[in-house]
């Protein structure tokens, strides 16, 4: 692990940098993410190679011997699991990533149960963390936290690597970088992860998974995104500035129906009413037409997949999942390996995993 160069730059000057200007502030020498708070860190050839590590990590999980193995890369490394906001897919499958690699944790699942209760900031907290821990993997409400936090770490004694596991409205890197991972997967044998109709379907205003999404997928070629949502959860601007910005076809509908032929892959949300400014606002907004059960998967090509980040809601009728073009859960577990991969760059053991699955598989 390198160091990476938030030393270099005054805060004020840095937040007030494009998150593009910001990446590679980010990077350790070799480009791999020291901090990972964005999307906009990863470019074709790292998502290739994290892909190619998670594989070769999912076919070295399967033996004992390819356990034990993984389980020592990292024993020497402590990771602190910070989430102030609700989790169940992300905090588990971060845990079991530094489970399968060895990295011991620590958590703080409930700012009432740390000194945050008795009014300690959250800046001196991360601090507190990083006094003990080797990485803080951190989800919070507040958009830019984990990236402030990124800056002052690494300012400070302990220059420790941070992942942003969802931020506000705004990131979920990581949770991107799964839905990536099972996209490539879904069509690997198949021509490959170009030449695609994405549908985004839901709440696009406030997830922040969609958001990630939509920058990674800019990525592979001819990948033309359509959103789905009513208008008033339809897709914000600054995403769609960012799909022209690189050229990339894009469709904004409210007409579910007319899109589900046309996907390769289509990705439910959920209404994500936990961000409404008024209790009730998503209450009053009609989605009943978008969502999916036993006739709109009368709708979806053959090769076509339907992903969710899950957790779901009545968006996708339990129903659809004996499908094999159900994909979320097997996207879930998706997440695990690719966590497991992130970590692995981060903690530079990726050399090893690459030299024993040459050598064993
Ligand atoms: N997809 C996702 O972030 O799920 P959790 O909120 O359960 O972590």
């Amino acid at each position: 692990m390198t160091p990476n160069r938030l030393v270099d730059i005054p805060w004020a000057q840095f937040s007030a940098l494009s998150v593009d200007q910001k990446a590679p502030y980010l990077a350790q020498s070799d480009g791999t993410p020291f901090h990972t708070l964005f999307a906009q860190q990863f470019d074709f050839a790292l998502l290739d190679r994290l892909t190619h590590l998670a594989t070769e990590i999912r076919g070295i999980a399967k033996t004992r011997a390819g356990m034990g193995f993984l389980h020592e890369l990292v024993c020497h490394k402590r990771a602190m699991l910070y989430f102030s906001q609700p989790s169940s897919r992300t905090f588990l499958s971060f845990l079991s990533a530094c489970q399968i690699l060895g990295v011991q944790t620590g958590e703080v699942r409930d700012t009432a149960t740390s000194s945050e209760f008795k009014g300690e900031s959250r800046e001196d907290s991360v601090r507190t963390f990083s006094s003990y821990f080797d990485m803080i993997i951190m989800r919070t409400p507040e958009k830019g936290l984990a990236e402030h936090t990124a800056w002052m770490l690494s300012n400070s004694e302990r220059p420790i690597p941070i992942i942003n596991a969802g931020s506000g409205q705004d990131q979920h890197p990581t949770q991107s970088l799964l839905d990536i991972y099972t996209l490539v997967r879904s069509f690997e044998n198949i021509g490959g992860l170009r030449d695609r109709t994405v549908v985004f379907v839901g709440d696009l205003a406030r997830g922040r998974t969609v958001r990630s999404l939509s920058h990674l997928l800019t990525n592979y070629p001819n990948i033309r995104q359509i959103f789905v949502a009513p208008p008033q959860l339809q897709i914000g601007e600054d995403v769609l500035a960012n799909l022209r910005g690189k050229g990339v076809a894009y469709q904004l509908s409210d007409d579910f129906r007319a899109a589900i032929p046309e996907a390769d892959a289509i990705y439910m949300t959920r209404v994500q009413d936990e961000w409404d400014k008024e209790k009730g606002d998503s209450a009053r907004i009609d989605i009943t037409r978008f969502h999916f059960g036993l006739e709109q998967l009368k709708l979806l090509r053959p090769h076509a997949i339907l992903m969710h980040p899950l957790p779901r809601r009545e968006e996708i009728a339990v129903a659809v999942d004996h499908d094999p073009r159900a994909m979320y859960w097997r996207q879930m577990r998706n997440g695990m390996w690719i966590r497991t991969a992130l970590i692995a760059t981060t903690f530079g053991c990726d050399k090893r995993i690459h030299e024993y699955h040459r050598q064993n598989l």
